[in-house]
């Protein structure tokens, strides 16, 4: 009989707890942006999404897939290389897979970063936005169809998906380290298209500073799982119906590789502070 989504859960979580010695209880997706974190790691195993039982393959460009195990900013962690996205035709079962497993390991923190469009007048291209709130602009939510109480609850709130207090941990480091930090709103939508000029005005007249195609799913499970999240975009280009320049997949991975030192140093300063 085919297992059930909790059996599977269950399984993976097993599996890695039987390949790796210590649990982690902060885990980090390592999104487009957050890639150099990986060098900072003090690496203790590492496996292939490949090789773990139930585990989605990543296939998009500029992703590769591994959990991570090892030390950062002093603290034990995992660190997902490679995450699974909605537009490659993962449901979002598959999409939030990872986080059910990591919470059933242990994990009880989520750092988690993104790519993103600015609609956010005051944004320039490189900028590192601390995500306050998101709007869910999927198809489909993924705590859709049938709710295992062991997991969370039917209607979970979502009152405070990113912790505030992380939030403010962020804003004092960047204050110390004169780090231009900036605060918004994420609009979570499923892709692969960028907006079209009235998409990204719309998003913003809603309430949206930033668009990405990630990051809103794994949000809501980590909710619902009851997890601490802290998420961050860098922006990597500017829409509006003023904004002439073409989002392309190479110019965001540029501006994200040039953000890197600014996340790698704050997600590193907070892992310390923690
Ligand atoms: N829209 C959607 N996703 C994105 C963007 C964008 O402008 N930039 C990076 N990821």
């Amino acid at each position: 009989m085919e297992k059930t989504y909790l059996e599977k859960i269950k399984e993976t979580a097993e599996f890695i707890k039987s390949n790796v010695g210590t649990m982690p209880k902060i885990g980090i997706i390592l999104g487009t942006g957050l890639g150099d974190l990986v060098n900072h790691i003090d690496i203790d195993k590492e496996l292939e999404y490949k090789d773990i039982p139930n585990f989605p393959i990543s296939t998009v460009e500029g992703h590769s897939g591994k959990l991570i195990f090892g030390r950062l900013g002093g603290k034990y962690i995992v660190a997902m290389q490679g995450r699974f996205h909605y537009y490659e035709g993962y449901d979002m079962k598959q999409v939030t897979f990872p986080v059910r497993v990591m919470k059933q390991f242990g994990v009880e923190t989520l750092f988690v970063s993104n790519a993103a469009g600015g609609m956010n007048k005051e944004f320039v291209v490189g900028d590192v936005m601390v995500i306050t709130d998101h709007i869910n602009l999927f198809p489909e939510n993924p705590l859709r169809g049938k709710n295992y109480e062991e997991l969370g609850p039917r209607f979970p709130a979502m009152t405070e998906p990113y912790s505030l207090s992380m939030i403010e941990m962020a804003d004092n480091i960047a204050k110390e380290q004169n780090i231009r930090l900036m605060h918004g709103v994420y609009v979570g939508t499923p892709g692969p298209t960028f907006e079209t000029p009235a998409e990204y005005e719309y998003f913003r007249i809603i309430g949206g500073d930033a668009v990405g195609m990630s990051t809103v799913p794994e949000v809501i499970v980590a909710n619902h799982a009851d997890m601490k999240v802290f998420g961050v975009s860098v922006i990597t280009d500017l829409g509006g119906k003023d904004i002439k320049e073409v989002p392309s997949h190479e110019e965001v991975q540029k501006a994200a590789i040039k953000a890197q030192p600014v996340m790698t140093q704050i997600i590193k300063n907070m892992l310390e502070r923690l």
